[in-house]
């Protein structure tokens, strides 16, 4: 295979010209070709086969224990002027940025085989897709782009003579001397040396040091979720951190929505859920579990696609009873990184179903048993699976026009104060929500706020200032008011007086998009409280689980104490975007302290 277009030839020429490697390698996405570098690494150590009968087309890798997740600290958005990318994100400039880079790039792949990775994110005839080229000295890149994308030749035919692909420029951060020895995950190990930059200006991504997930496969958090937030801020879309799930009633009608969770909050979990006891007839359907685009069309109405072909999952925690829906589609065809291996060459990590081995090998190649006092997978393991597998899969999740998102859910891990699931007043209020929602901190020191915000579920993620995200969000609903989707935010984690969960979970969720679904086609009333409207007892579904109206409404409730020290939080974290904070959204605060207070 030759490139064609002349942009991209001159770019992979300067950068081969910069890096130095040994050759370079234009990838065309075939089987063969997966099955060729697969087999390569094998050979070199970085991937171990499973047992073909157990795991068919199977691997392992093992990460370097230095290099086993995304590195936020060492996340850099470099732009001309500091304020644009607001408080929460490590801003750098662009010339001194570039400046180190050079330096770190000159030679770095030396030794090494410069693969030419074209992809696109999204299907391949939608305009709502972007074509992306990587440049990788990483075949485990190479392979897992394959599975999360949709990469090689035919993304080349589509951008023919065009200049308009994202660069996303990667290496490993370790050339190899003339006769040195490779090892089986090359990275840079020292954290300083890790570098994931973003330069929205001029639309690339530098990655440095690291071969792991989102800091190395760039179509994912940097291109889909940083640089595409800001493309979609110009042009009039979304770029969001969401999961995308169809709710399909017995009669065949299907609901799409779109929900924002932060990080572990289990959204593939959600994406794939299994209907409980009591939903004969419904089905949940998987579009996206991570990352959504969403653009309005000519009636307004707001078409999302999911960017993404595969799922880059957490395997820890996943077994038949939190998600069987990817137990069956981990059954072959998978790539494992960083979870253990059974004597029988098979994969196993914990929370998987049955009891644990007797004996495996860890994470970090060691003999591991039930006894060890380390963990045999670490927690950030991963699968990467192609979407296709996945036996929720939705029959419109590569519609090049997207799906119809009626409803926007935002959720995150709090054990007080916030309801079960409520519904925003108006549009404004629920942008409020969206942009209050977060996590509870962990070990909270006295006088720190209780909830670390993750407005959006965009913390890490949004590639330009947060507060002119929530203006972006504002000024959508206000020119698309007819069709635009209605926004909920839910809770599935509050804890009862003795700390124990109050709601099932899992599956049982379903009961509560249920009732969304019923919100969004007018079937049922909802009640007023401080936060917003939440549902009638009588107006979920009930059969398959004792839940008794006390005990919802324990679950529902709004305590005026506690209403009012989210109240106080929130101004905090308002007040960090100072000049940039729309005013819509501080009215919206006032508005909750005022409703709290009359309530009484
Ligand atoms: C992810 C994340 O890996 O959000 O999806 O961290
Ligand atoms: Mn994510």
């Amino acid at each position: 295979m030759i490139i064609n277009n002349l942009f991209l030839k001159e770019w992979v020429e300067e950068i081969e010209k910069l890096c130095t490697p040994k050759n370079v390698y234009l990838c065309d996405g075939s089987q063969a070709e997966y099955d060729k570098l697969c087999e390569e690494m094998v050979e070199a150590g970085t991937f171990i086969r499973l047992n073909s009968e157990k795991r068919p087309n199977s691997f392992l890798a093992r990460s370097h224990p230095s290099d086993v997740a995304r590195v936020e600290d060492r996340t850099f958005i470099c732009t001309s002027q500091e304020q644009d990318v607001g408080p929460t994100n490590n801003w750098s400039d662009i010339g001194s940025m570039k400046n180190k880079l050079d330096n770190l790039f000159k030679g770095c792949m030396a030794g090494r085989t410069m693969y030419v990775i074209p992809f696109s994110m999204g299907p391949l005839n939608s305009p709502i897709s972007h074509i992306g080229i990587q440049i990788s000295d990483s075949p485990y890149v190479v392979v897992n782009q394959r599975i999360m994308t949709r990469m090689g030749k035919e993304v080349l035919d589509i951008l023919g003579e065009k200049n308009n692909f994202i660069k996303c420029m990667h290496s490993v951060g370790m050339p190899l001397e003339v006769n040195q020895p490779d090892i089986s995950w090359p990275c840079a190990p020292n954290p300083e040396d890790k570098y994931i930059v973003h330069f929205p200006e001029d639309r690339s991504i530098w990655s440095y040091g690291s071969g792991y997930g989102g800091n190395a496969l760039l179509g994912k958090k940097c291109f889909a979720l940083r640089i595409a937030s800001k493309m979609a801020n110009e042009e009039g879309w979304l770029a969001e951190h969401m999961l995308i799930l169809g709710l399909e009633s017995p009669q065949g009608e299907t609901t799409y929505v779109g929900a924002a969770f932060p990080s572990a909050c289990g959204k593939t979990n959600l994406a794939m859920m299994m209907p409980p006891e009591g939903f004969e007839g419904w089905k949940v359907k998987t579009v996206g579990d991570d990352i959504a685009w969403i653009k309005p069309n000519q009636d307004g109405k707001f078409r999302a696609i999911n960017p993404e072909a595969g799922f880059f999952g957490v395997a820890p925690g996943t077994s038949y009873s939190t998600n069987p829906n990817a137990m069956e589609m981990l059954k072959n065809n998978c790539i494992f990184t960083n979870v253990a291996l059974t004597d029988d060459g098979d994969v196993w990590w914990e929370g998987m179903d049955g009891d644990p081995p007797i004996h495996a090998i860890d994470w970090q190649g060691n003999d591991w048993s039930p006894d060890s006092d380390v963990k045999a997978a670490h927690p950030n393991a991963r699968f990467t699976v192609p979407s296709s597998q996945c036996p929720s899969l939705d029959k419109d999740w590569e519609n090049p026009a997207g799906v119809t998102i009626e409803a926007f859910i935002f959720g995150g891990r709090l054990s007080k104060t916030f309801p079960l699931v409520y519904e925003s007043f108006n549009w404004d209020h629920g942008i409020f929500m969206a942009s209050t929602m977060g996590s509870e901190a962990t070990a909270a020191a006295i006088n720190q706020a209780s909830i670390r915000r993750d407005p959006f579920a965009m913390l890490p993620f949004c590639g330009y200032n947060m507060a002119k995200h929530w203006r972006h969000w504002l000024d959508l609903g206000h020119k698309y008011t007819e069709n635009s989707p209605k926004i909920f935010r839910v809770n599935w984690f509050r804890k009862d007086s003795n700390g124990n969960f109050i709601w099932p979970g899992f599956g049982e969720n379903m009961r509560v998009l249920k009732w969304i679904v019923d919100r969004v086609k007018g079937k049922v009333s909802a009640k007023s409280n401080s936060f917003g409207l939440v549902p009638y007892f009588d107006d979920i579904i009930w059969s398959g689980l004792e839940f008794d109206s006390e005990k919802f409404s324990s679950l529902i409730e709004v305590p005026k104490n506690e209403g009012l020290k989210e109240i106080d939080e929130v101004k905090e974290h308002f007040d960090r975007f100072g000049e940039f904070m729309p005013n819509e959204l501080e009215s919206q605060r006032i508005e909750l302290e005022q409703r709290l207070h009359k309530e009484g």
